[in-house]
């Protein structure tokens, strides 16, 4: 997405879901959408039964893939691309977990890895959205819980995933984009930073930011107080507690990946426009979780599309303003990152 698209992206908000359907019923490949009636609100609790464990009560929601209710078409029809064409890894397998992996971006990397037959644990926000992955990608090893809004519930993911033992690669996928000041603030940055700090390290780890990270500031005071910071500045402190974490272990590799402007739920939600290549999107991802291509072995850098991207703001690779960004982090969730 582009600052600059915002505006006149915005007057399509209305439409869509209508637009979805629409760019669903140009295409043959993939499950038909949902029709709008049909939709369940994402807001719409799934009460578990309570003789069942929370997320084997809830009921998969959608089409497969979920178009219309958590994915665009786009998204849809690269799954079924995945599914009918990725053959399997010829090296050793990786174990790899990936927040927010129930759609957009991360559920394409986990569907690719999970095709190429790695080990990979999903991430839902809650039992509802496991039951919907669980449904799209039935190979998955382990779908964890934990909506990353609440750092409680972060707390908790970051037990669940320590006890499903050490991973080779984490990556730091999940974002939110139209919601409050203060939860961007816990669940684009405070939650990543928070599953960096408490999780056992991996050896890889990758963390997805964005152009609009050139918007973004450092917001020391408003992480202190809990204050609240914009989706530009969420994307930035990603990018900076990236290279920080690639400069404070040396012995792992950490990097941040912009996916570019790519069609998913996400970016949707200005309106259906996207001027960057989906596959590519996810493909980085990937490229450096296998880790057998040239140059994939990369660390303490921004990268685009498989490659290093110098046009990054001077405050990612600024020491300094990454240690300042740290300790307000660390001030505001009691607990250090090192
Ligand atoms: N799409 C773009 O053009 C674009 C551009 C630049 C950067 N990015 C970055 O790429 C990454 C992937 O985005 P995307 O475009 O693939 O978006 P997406 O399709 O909306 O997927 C986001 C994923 O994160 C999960 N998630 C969001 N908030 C969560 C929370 N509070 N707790 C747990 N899970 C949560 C979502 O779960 P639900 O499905 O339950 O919501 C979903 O699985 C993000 O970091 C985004 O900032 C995207």
């Amino acid at each position: 997405m582009r600052t600059t698209e915002l505006t006149r992206r915005s007057l399509l908000i209305s439409g869509l879901v209508a637009g979805v359907g629409v760019l669903a019923s140009c295409r043959s490949t993939a499950p038909a959408p949902q029709s709008s009636s049909s939709v369940t609100p994402r807001s719409e609790p799934v009460v578990p039964s309570p003789s069942e464990p929370a997320d084997q009560a809830a009921r998969p929601q959608g089409d497969l893939y979920g178009v219309g209710v958590y994915n665009t078409q786009e998204v849809a029809d690269e799954l079924v691309y995945i599914d009918g064409n990725v053959r399997p890894f010829d090296g050793v397998p990786k174990r790899v977990l990936i927040t927010g992996s129930t759609a957009g971006a991360g559920q394409l990397a986990a569907a690719y890895l999970v095709k190429r037959g790695h080990t990979v644990v999903a991430h839902a926000r809650d039992a509802q959205r496991a039951a919907d992955v669980r449904r799209d990608l039935p190979r998955l090893h382990e779908v964890v819980i934990g909506d990353l809004r609440h750092l409680d519930e972060t707390r908790a993911l970051a037990q669940q995933i320590n006890a499903l033992g050490k991973f080779d690669v984490i990556i730091h996928n999940a974002a939110e984009y139209r919601i409050s000041g203060p939860e961007i603030l816990s669940a684009n940055s405070l939650s990543p930073y928070l599953l960096t700090a408490l999780v056992t390290p991996p050896q890889q780890l990758s963390y997805l930011s964005s152009d609009q990270h050139f918007g973004g500031g450092l917001k020391l005071d408003e992480i202190r107080s809990g204050g609240g910071i914009g989706y530009p500045d969420s994307k930035l402190h990603m990018a900076m507690i990236a290279m920080a974490v690639a400069r404070l272990r040396p012995e792992s590799q950490a990097n941040a990946v912009n996916p570019g402007w790519i069609p998913t739920w996400l970016a949707f939600q200005d309106g259906p426009y996207s001027e960057d290549d989906l596959r590519a999107g996810y493909m980085t991802q990937v490229w450096l979780a296998e880790g057998v291509e040239p140059g994939s072995d990369i660390t303490g850098e921004y990268l685009f599309h498989q490659g290093m991207d110098t046009r990054v703001s001077d405050l990612v690779h600024d020491e300094d303003a990454q240690d300042h960004l740290l300790a307000a982090y660390a001030e505001q969730t009691g607990v250090t990152l090192s």
